[in-house]
C-alpha cells in the first residue's frame, strides 16, 4: 500500500518558519483583536498573535511574520471553534469581531482599557465607568475608504483588502459597515468606472489607474460626497460625471495620488462637480467637512463621546479651553457656549479652515483655530504668555502623544486635561506621564465607536493634583 507524501509537521519546540502552518489553541485575547497562542517554548513561552482568532478556538494557521519573541499568524480553518464563537452575518473582513455577542465585545473592550492602564500604564486609583455601548450594531459608519483590484478571472472589483494581504481584493456587494444609500452610491460609481474600461492600479507592477473610492455622508443631512483616488493620468471626467448623475450625490472630488503607497490622503484633489464640502450635524450644529480632514466615522456615537467630552470638562462659563488635534473643530464648537475662550490646534490646514467655517455658520465668537503641529503652536502660546488654559482637550491619533507634547500641556498646567482616546496603549503612557507630572487620573468612560471590530475609543479625565 502506498501513502501519501506529507510534509512533516513543524516541529514545535523550535521557533516556526515564516510559512509554517500551525495547530493551534488561542488563549485570550491581546489589543488590537489578534488571537494569543503560545507554544512551550524556553521559559515563558513564544507568543503566536493569530488573526481571525478568538479564545477557545483551535485553529489550523499559516505564519506571516516570524520575530525573536513572537509571530503573527493567519487563521485559515478553525479545527474546533471557541464556546463564545457565533456564527458571522457577513462575509466581511472589516467586521472580525462579528463572532463574538455585541455584549461580549463591549466586556472585552472595557477589560482592554483597564488592562492598558494598569499594566502597561501602571496607573490605578482611577474610576473605571461603564462603557457606552453603540447605537447602531451594523451601518454605522459615515466614511469607507473601498480599494479596487481584480479577481482571479482579472476583472475589476472593489471592496476590502483580504486578511492579511495588501494585494488582494475581496469584492463587496453589502457593506453592513455602510447604509444602504453609501452601498447604492459604491456600486452605481464601480458599474461607472467599469462601463468606461478603467483598470486598477497593480502596486506590484506600479501599473493601472484606479486606486480607491472614498464614499463618505452626512448621515443626518443626507449629503453624500463621492472621492475617487487614482493614479496621476486622463479619464473622461464628463462621462464619468454622465454616468454617476443618477445618484445624486452632492460632491464629486477626483484625487490624483503618486507614490507607491495606499493612501487617500495628500494627493492632489479636484472637484469635479458638485460642492467641495459635505455638511453634517452634530450635537445640535451644522458642520461642513473638506474631502482630506477628519471626522469621527460614527455619527451617532461621535455625539456621545463628546456628551463624555463635555461632561468631563465640566466648563463654568469662565473657563479658557484649548482643543489639541480639533480636526474641523467638532469638540471644542461644542463646549463654546459654555467657554469663555476656545482655541483649537490642528495640523491639516484645511481642517481648520473647515472649522473656523463652522464657528461662523453657528454663530460661535469665542473660538479661534490655529494651522500647525502641537508642538510647535503649545511653545508658541506659552511663549505669548497670555492667560493659561483652565481645561484642555486632546484628541490624537493612534499614535497617541509624543513625550515632548504631553511635557507641554503638563507645562500650560491646566486644572483639567480631557484626553479622548481611539488606542488605550498609547493613552496607558500618555496619561502615566501626566500624572508623573503632577495630575491624577480620575475617570475613564470607553464609548464603542466600532461595533463589530477590536476598535476601542475613551475618554479620560486627568486633574491637576
Ligand atoms: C482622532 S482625530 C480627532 C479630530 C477631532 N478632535 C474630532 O473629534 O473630529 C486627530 C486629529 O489630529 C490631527 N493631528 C495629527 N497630528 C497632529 C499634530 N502633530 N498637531 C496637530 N494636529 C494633529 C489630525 O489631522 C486629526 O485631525
Amino acid at each position: 500500500m502506498t501513502t501519501e507524501p506529507t510534509a512533516p509537521p513543524p516541529d514545535l519546540t523550535k521557533r516556526p518558519e515564516r510559512g509554517d502552518e500551525l495547530d493551534l489553541r488561542i488563549e485570550s485575547l491581546a489589543f488590537g483583536g489578534n488571537g494569543v497562542a503560545r507554544l512551550a517554548l524556553g521559559d515563558r513561552g513564544y507568543v503566536v498573535f493569530v488573526r481571525g482568532a478568538i479564545p477557545g478556538d483551535r485553529v489550523r494557521a499559516r505564519v506571516t511574520k516570524r520575530k525573536r519573541d513572537y509571530a503573527e499568524a493567519l487563521t485559515l480553518e478553525v479545527v474546533e471553534p471557541g464556546p463564545d464563537r457565533i456564527a458571522p452575518v457577513a462575509d466581511h473582513p472589516g467586521a472580525p469581531w462579528q463572532v463574538l455577542a455585541y455584549e461580549q465585545q463591549v466586556q472585552i473592550k472595557q477589560g482592554q482599557v483597564d488592562d492598558a492602564l494598569r499594566r502597561l500604564g501602571r496607573l490605578d486609583g482611577f474610576e473605571l465607568e461603564p462603557i457606552v455601548p453603540a447605537v447602531e450594531q451594523w451601518r454605522y459608519r459615515n466614511k469607507l475608504e473601498y480599494s479596487f483590484g481584480v479577481d482571479e478571472a482579472a476583472n475589476l472589483v472593489c471592496g476590502f483588502h483580504a486578511p492579511g494581504s495588501w494585494s488582494r481584493i475581496l469584492h463587496v456587494e453589502d457593506c453592513l459597515l455602510a447604509s444602504e444609500r453609501g452601498n447604492a452610491v459604491r456600486r452605481g460609481v464601480f458599474e461607472a468606472v467599469r462601463a468606461m474600461g478603467l483598470g486598477a492600479y497593480d502596486r506590484r507592477t506600479q501599473q493601472g489607474f484606479l486606486r480607491n473610492l472614498v464614499v463618505r455622508e452626512g448621515r443626518r443631512t443626507g449629503d453624500v460626497q463621492v472621492r475617487l483616488v487614482t493614479s496621476p493620468g486622463e479619464f473622461d471626467e464628463d462621462a464619468f460625471l454622465a454616468a454617476i448623475e443618477p445618484l445624486a450625490v452632492q460632491s464629486v472630488v477626483w484625487t490624483q495620488a503618486a507614490g507607491v503607497a495606499e493612501t487617500t490622503q495628500g494627493g492632489r484633489d479636484i472637484l469635479l462637480a458638485g460642492a467641495d464640502r459635505i455638511a453634517e450635524e452634530l450635537s445640535g450644529m451644522r458642520f461642513a467637512l473638506s474631502a482630506e480632514a477628519f471626522f469621527q466615522t460614527n455619527t451617532e456615537m461621535a455625539e456621545q463621546l463628546y456628551g463624555v467630552a463635555n461632561e468631563y470638562a465640566a466648563l463654568r462659563g469662565w473657563d479658557r479651553v484649548y482643543d489639541l488635534c480639533c480636526g474641523i473643530g467638532t469638540i471644542g464648537l461644542t463646549l463654546a457656549p459654555r467657554a469663555s475662550e476656545v482655541i483649537g490646534v490642528e495640523i491639516v490646514e484645511q481642517a481648520v479652515i473647515d472649522a473656523s467655517a463652522n464657528a461662523r455658520s453657528n454663530e460661535i465668537d469665542n473660538a479661534r483655530f490655529i494651522a500647525g503641529d502641537v508642538r510647535v503652536v503649545l511653545k508658541d502660546l506659552a511663549e505669548a504668555d497670555g492667560p493659561r488654559p483652565d481645561v484642555v482637550v486632546v484628541d490624537p491619533p493612534r499614535a497617541g502623544l509624543s513625550k515632548k507634547v504631553v511635557a507641554r500641556i503638563a507645562e500650560a498646567s491646566p486644572k483639567r486635561i480631557v484626553y479622548v482616546s481611539c488606542n488605550p496603549t498609547t493613552l496607558a503612557p500618555n496619561a502615566a506621564q501626566l500624572v508623573e507630572a503632577g495630575y491624577r487620573l480620575a475617570r475613564v468612560r470607553p464609548v464603542d465607536m466600532f461595533p463589530q471590530t477590536p476598535h476601542i475609543e475613551c475618554v479620560a479625565l486627568l486633574e491637576r493634583a
